[in-house]
């Protein structure tokens, strides 16, 4: 399913994935070859266990392959130390997680405002870049509330901002909507749709059907492995 079309973003070739030795040794991913263009929206579907999260911490370099090519952003990813790795998710990746992944004890504004801080962003200005996102997802009214005060919701959208804040090229999901009810759920998934129309490359895993159907492509994988793509088009 490889496609060589040159605006790939991210390119992976038998890319593996192995934890445990002997008897223990699981193959979390098992020879994937992939290639996602640039402001595309990819949903990663499989059962549990299948390697989505897997596959989602190598290419936001949260992890490091054990065998394969892997090159996002340009940048290739097998041959980066962990500093390298670092600096690689400083420049490209927002991340967003089942729960929002909220620091409790700091406002809702510090919260969003922090991935910048990393960056060297001052005060000011980062606190007004994230008041900014904040509103854009409808929580201009929350921002400086304590972030363990906002409902379950509020809580995925602030996180939503956060991933957002520092204009990365790639968004990682992780089942951004697991934790959610319906509307929430809604809420979320036009977000990131709304995040993909502005030309960021958004990757997700999901077992959320509605979620899945937002997407521009939706992939399988099945104990490690790949399955046959499956366009949109194809989707009952
Ligand atoms: N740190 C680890 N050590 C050992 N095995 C692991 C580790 N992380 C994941 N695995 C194994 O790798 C396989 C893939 O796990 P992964 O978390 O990628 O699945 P998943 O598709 O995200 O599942 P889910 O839908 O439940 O989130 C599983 O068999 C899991 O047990
Ligand atoms: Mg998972």
């Amino acid at each position: 399913m490889t496609d060589l079309g040159g605006d790939a973003i991210v390119r992976a070739t038998a890319l593996a994935r192995h934890y445990g030795v002997g008897v223990a040794r699981v193959a979390a991913l098992d020879g994937v070859d992939l290639c996602i263009d640039h402001g595309a929206m990819v949903a990663f579907m499989g059962p549990s266990g299948s390697g989505k999260s897997t596959l989602l911490h190598l290419i936001g370099a949260l992890d490091r392959p054990s065998g394969g090519a892997l090159r996002v952003a340009g940048e290739d990813l097998v041959g980066l130390c962990a500093r390298g790795r670092a600096r690689f998710r400083q420049a490209h990746v927002g991340f967003l997680f089942q729960d929002g992944g909220l620091i409790a004890r700091l406002s809702v504004l510090d919260n969003v405002a922090l991935p910048l801080a990393y960056r060297g962003v001052g005060y000011r200005a980062r606190r007004a870049r994230a008041a900014e996102m904040l509103r854009a997802v409808g929580l201009g009214d929350r921002l400086d509330h304590d972030a363990a005060h906002l409902s379950g919701g509020e809580q995925s959208r602030a996180g939503v901002a956060r991933a957002l804040v520092g204009r990365p090229t790639l968004l990682v999901c992780d089942e951004p909507t697991a934790a959610l009810d319906r509307p929430t759920a809604r809420a979320v998934i036009a977000l990131l749709r709304r995040a993909a129309a502005d030309g960021l490359t958004v990757l997700l895993s999901t077992h959320d059907r509605d979620l899945a159907d937002a997407a521009d492509r939706v992939l399988t994988l099945d104990r490690g492995r790949l399955g046959a793509p499956q366009t949109q088009a194809q989707t009952p």
